[in-house]
């Protein structure tokens, strides 16, 4: 085994510009949404406005839904029906190979920039638990499509008001949406696998090789619509929370 020689340092970094301002916006974008997530989840009321229906409780499964997607869960659950489906695209968040650089760096300090000591003394990485757990972030992926495929039905059903086909801000506000959940969701480096992971010859693979140009594409993308999606689903449910309650009135465009 070799001796340790690295020169021990004076301090926790060399760098003398200001790293820590790096992650702040971390901070608050992610600190922001959890606490609005957590809002929205317990307030168990004014998700749906005909004909919008927020994310954060699609696909709705409880009979006490205020619009039921499916009725998979009887009138017993008499929590908020959120807490059924939300866990996996939380999951799908909160294990994001983006996302774990970002929340590390600016919750854990781990380390909080680059050059910079970590904060804990002993880092084990993904290795030991609980961060293990986060190797199972190709199957939320998988939990993810079927939950994107819900909302794009829900955006198809933005259309249909009372009288008649038609279009609202809210439904141009769930198409957007729809459109940078899906950029995140087939971004995934764990989509990219599927596409284009264990091919022996792309010259063999005619269709999965452009599938995984594609998807490697936008994956270049990843950071960007991870943010963009993740603040377009709290200001779809604003948007459409506002409307249940009253306080926006949702203007017809045709
Ligand atoms: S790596 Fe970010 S969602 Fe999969």
């Amino acid at each position: 085994m070799m001796a340790d020689t690295g020169a021990a340092l004076p301090a926790a970094t060399l760098r003398r510009d200001p790293w820590w301002l790096e992650i702040l916006p971390t901070i608050a974008l992610l600190g922001g949404f959890t606490l609005y997530a957590l809002y929205v989840i317990f307030v168990n009321n004014h998700y749906y406005a005909e004909p919008y229906l927020s994310p954060f409780y699609s696909p709705c499964l409880a009979a006490q839904c205020q619009h039921l997607t499916l009725p998979l869960v009887g009138r017993w659950w008499t929590l908020s029906p959120a807490l059924l489906v939300l866990w996996a695209p939380l999951g799908f968040r909160a294990t994001c190979y983006y996302y774990r650089k970002a929340y590390y760096r600016a919750f854990f300090w781990a380390p909080p920039a680059c050059a910079v000591r970590d904060l804990p003394k002993a880092y084990a990485g993904e290795t030991r638990f609980p961060f293990l757990f986060q190797n199972v972030h190709r199957y939320f992926f998988y939990l993810a499509v079927i939950v994107v495929l819900f909302l794009w039905w829900d955006a198809l059903l933005a259309f249909r008001f009372p009288q008649g086909v038609g279009v609202g801000v809210g439904t141009l506000v769930m198409l957007a949406n729809i459109l940078l959940l899906s950029a995140y969701t087939f971004s995934c480096h764990s989509c990219r696998h599927v596409c284009g992971g264990h091919v022996d010859a792309f010259s063999r693979a005619g269709l999965r090789h452009r599938l995984w140009e594609a998807v490697s594409r936008l994956n270049e993308r990843h950071g960007a619509v991870a943010w963009a999606s993740m603040i377009s689903v709290a200001l779809t449910d604003l948007y459409i929370r506002l409307v249940a309650m009253g306080v926006l009135h949702d203007i017809r465009i045709l």
